[in-house]
Order: structure tokens, then sequence, then C-alpha cells
């Protein structure tokens, strides 16, 4: 719904042409690769041109660039890899331009590079070694004009639509909400702690945000309030807050005269690098989550800034549901979270562990958005944990609970599915360091099974535990022995 194109960045071998092609065909728009672009006007190959000195060759791209972007030739452009090598570069995409990283491990990229040809087509792709020296040099700039992370390493359909579906996380990124509202109304529905750092769209209502709000009765008071506002389908709502808010107020918009679009932009880490992205909205009536819809936002903008505001309770719950991803992704993001300090950690780093759990996200829900299959790894932790959280009535926050339930689907993984113990030790020793629970205190065997049982047969008997066989490698749909269920929630009850 951007005015702005989407430039695909990304290191040699991401696939910017094929993914850009087929994400240009997804938004009905034009693709252009500016390197084509340069051959078509110089009527000379790049390797020919590249011959000539690099710097005269990125000027001339730079050019060939700004021109397409401020022509609006095309709502899809792919720039080569060093493009942002030019600071004159970096300062245009940032003003003009959606940037999305294509990322993928260097092996893969270096196969791929091989597989085309290798240094025949591509003058810098010399041998492996001298190929992911110039991968990682080159990281630093492409992570900070990024505005959001794809998984290159996905089939290209499933990265085009992660490219589509991806938002913009970065700091400011509240400010592109006018753009995107565009010259529609808007009507925003907000967190109260953080109303006071929304910009005004128009009209809006505030509310008190947490677990309670995601009822019938908010849903009844926002339809009240759109039909008071006279909302049609060409209006849009924004919803700014925790995924409790973003939750009720996306069911809300997808609802109210069959449905409405929105823009999601969660403001706590459980909604920046889980809730807020996905499209699944809902509330709870006679059980957690029980109502709701599937109604993808056209936009998701996280401002990690805005956590800033947030108890470290509520962030450490957060970095549960990150290290969750990073043991599902099992790439940087993994090696990401090992390191992850006692604190918050550094800003900038906070925003790479936000976008690359994004990353995770959006290429999983790419893959399966309406949880057919593989949709179902995301709940890695979620069996046990929600049984806990539920028997604990309130004591644990979700990302706490399923601190617990991680530790324990952990666990299982080392004896059902070949996980290395280390991992397992790893992690318990991850989520201490954050000060969040790994152990059930005060919470009956019995009564955690009981809401695993009822948990199975809402789910028409289909609850199956996902399992991790080492970072980065799950499965799901695993049947496991009651006797062995029932091991595992003893120990994480009385450890
Ligand atoms: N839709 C999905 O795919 C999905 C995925 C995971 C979780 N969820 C849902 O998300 C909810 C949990 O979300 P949550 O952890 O964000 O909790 P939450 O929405 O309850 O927010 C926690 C608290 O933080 C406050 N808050 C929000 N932003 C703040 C800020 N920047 N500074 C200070 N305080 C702030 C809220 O008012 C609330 O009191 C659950 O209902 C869960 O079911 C949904
Ligand atoms: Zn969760």
């Amino acid at each position: 719904m951007s005015a702005r194109p989407d430039v695909l960045v990304g290191f040699m071998g991401a696939g910017k042409t094929t993914v850009g092609t087929e994400l240009a065909a997804l938004k009905g728009v034009d693709f252009l690769d500016v390197d084509r672009e340069i051959e078509r006007r110089t009527s000379r190959s790049i390797p020919d041109l590249f011959a000539d000195g690099e710097e005269a060759f990125r000027e001339l791209e730079e050019s060939v660039l700004s021109e397409l972007i401020t022509s609006g030739t095309a709502g899809v452009i792919a720039p080569g890899g060093g493009a942002l090598t030019r600071p004159g570069t970096r300062r245009l995409l940032a003003e003009r331009a959606r940037v999305l990283w294509l990322d993928a491990p260097s092996e893969i990229l270096w196969a791929r590079v091989e597989a085309d040809g290798g240094a025949k087509s591509r003058p810098l792709a010399v041998n492996h070694h001298r190929f992911s020296d110039l991968q990682h040099q080159r990281e630093g700039l492409y992570e900070t004009a990024a505005d959001a992370i794809i998984d290159a390493a996905a089939p290209p359909t499933v990265a085009a639509i992660a490219c589509r579906d991806s938002g913009i996380v970065r700091a400011g990124a509240l400010d592109r909400l006018a753009e995107l509202v565009g010259g529609r109304r808007a009507f925003s529905v907000i967190d109260a702690p953080v109303a006071d750092r929304v910009p005004e769209l128009g009209e809006r209502i505030v509310l008190p945000g947490g677990e309670q709000v995601k009822s019938m009765e908010t849903v009844e008071q926002l339809w009240r309030a759109f039909a008071a506002a006279e909302l049609e389908r060409a209006d849009v709502i924004v919803a700014v807050g925790g995924g409790a808010v973003t939750d009720v107020a996306g069911f809300a918009a997808a609802t109210f005269r069959r449905g409405l679009p929105w823009i999601s932009c969660p403001t706590t880490l459980v909604g920046q690098v889980d809730a807020g992205i996905g499209g699944k909205t809902g509330v709870d009536v006679a059980a957690k989550n029980d109502v709701g819809s599937f109604h993808p936002p056209l936009a998701v903008l996280s401002d990690p800034m805005l956590l800033g505001t947030l108890p470290h309770r509520e962030w450490a719950a957060g970095f549960t549901e990150a290290l969750k991803s990073g043991l599902l992704a099992g790439d940087s993001l993994w090696e990401l979270v090992r390191k992850w300090p006692s604190t918050r950690g550094e800003d900038q780093a906070q925003a790479t562990l936000i976008r690359r759990s994004a990353a995770l996200k959006n290429r999983v829900v790419a893959a399966d958005p309406k949880e057919a299959g593989e949709r179902a790894i995301l709940n890695l932790g979620h069996t046990i944990g929600h049984g806990i959280e539920h028997a604990a009535a309130g004591r644990y926050l979700h990302g706490e609970a399923i601190a617990i339930g991680l530790v324990a689907a952990l666990s299982l993984s080392v004896s059902e599915a070949g996980l290395s113990p280390a991992v397992a030790a790893e992690v318990v020793a991850l989520l201490t360091r954050q000060g969040l629970p790994t152990v059930a205190e005060g919470v009956s065997v019995e009564v955690v099974l009981d809401a695993m049982r009822s948990d199975k047969k809402r789910s028409a008997g289909r609850t199956k535990f996902v399992l991790l066989e080492a970072p980065g490698r799950a499965v799901w749909g695993v049947d496991l022995d009651d006797a062995v269920v029932e091991a595992a929630v003893t120990d994480a009850c009385c450890r």
C-alpha cells in the first residue's frame, strides 16, 4: 500500500531477481533489475563496465537507481549487491524506498553462485573464502539500511510472500504511518502506555491493554466506535500496542463491515517478534484465543525504541519467544540469542533480534499461512507451556510459562529426537540469565495435564508435539506416549 517502491538488497546469490519478479507479480507492479537496466542503457555487459573501475560503475548505478525510484517506474527494484557502498545510495533508499534485505548463510549463497557460473558471470565471486569475507564486510551496510530482513534460504515464492508481508522494523517506524495511510481515513486503537507516542491520524480510542482487553466487550466497544465514525472498507484501522491490543483490534477490524484493512504496530517485545505479525487475530471467550480469524495486516510497523518503557519482566517474556525463534532458525538468530547479555542489550542488537525473529515468523507464515502444516513449529514449547500458563492462573506471563514449556520440550527433544543435551542445558542457562523461570513452582501436574487434554480436545484431538533435532531443525506433529508426556510435565513442575 506504500507509495515507496520495495528495494531488494542483499549479497550475490540471495535471489534478488527471482524473488523480485515474484514479489512484483504478487503486488501487481513492475520489477526492474538495475544491472539489466544499466546493460540495456549502455549496451555493455556488467563485467565489461566493471573492468573500467568499480567507482565509475557505482556512480552510474546510483544515478540509474535514483532515476528509477524518483520516476516511480517500478514498484520493486533490485540493485546490485554492492550498491549500498555509496552513502548517496544509502540516503536515497532511506528517504524514498522500503528496503528489504534478502539474507542467507554464506554456504547457501556460494552454492547458488557456483551453480550459476561463479566468477564468469560475477566479477567478485572469486572463491568461497573471498566471497564470504566480502559478504561479512557488506553485512553492516545491509543491516543498517534494511527496514526488514527476509530469509533468502526459503524458496523464491515463499521469500516473495515474506517480502510482501514483512513490515518495517526501525527506530521511528511509526513516522511512516501517515505515508502508509495515504488518502484513507484512519481510526487508531491504542494501548494506554504508548498513547502519547503515536502520531495523530484522526480518530482514536485508547484501551487499557493487558489480557483482559481481549474480550467480546472490547470488540463491541470498538465496533460501536467504528460505526459512530462511519468507517467503511476504504478506511483503515491502526492498532498500536501489545499483543492483546493488536489481537483484539485486528479482530474488530476483521469483522466490522466484513473486514476493514488494518495496520499492526506492536509495542511490546512479544508483539514485535511474534503477536503483531502473521495475521492471527482474536479474543478470549470460553478459553484463550478461542474466537478469532486470520486477517493479515496491510503492514506491520515496529519501533524498537518504544520498548524503552516496557518493564523488564515483560521484556524478558518476549525474549523467550525470540529464543524460540532462534532455536527454530538455527542460523545467525540462534548465534545472536546465544550471546545475549543479562540486560536488554544495545539498541542495534535489539533491533536485529526483532528483525531476525520477524524474518523467521514471516518465512514460516508465508509457507503456511493457515497453519495446515509447518506453521505448527512456532508452537515449540507451547504445548506444555500453555498447560502451565493455564494452571498457574495468571501468576506467569505467557512468555514465562513458555520458558518452562520450552525447557520441557527440549528435554523431550533430547530423549525423543536426538537433540544434543548441551543445547538443552544452554537454553536453561540463557533463560535463567534473563531471570526467567525454567521450572513451575506451586503448579499441580494434574491441572497442567488436564489443561493440555482440553487443549487437545479443542483442536479435534490434533495436538501434537513440536520437537527439535538440532537448532534449525524442528519436527512437528509428533505423537508422544502419555507416559513420556506425563514424566516431562512432572519434571517441569517439580524439578
Ligand atoms: N496473534 C498472534 O499470532 C499472537 C502470537 C503470540 C501472542 N499473542 C497474544 O499476545 C498477547 C500477549 O501480548 P504481550 O506480551 O504484548 O502482552 P500485552 O498485550 O498484555 O502487553 C503487556 C503490557 O504491556 C503494556 N504495554 C504495551 N506496550 C508498552 C510499552 N511500549 N511500554 C510499556 N508498557 C507497554 C500493555 O498495556 C500491557 O499492560 C496474548 O494475548 C497472546 O495470546 C498473539
Ligand atoms: Zn507464545
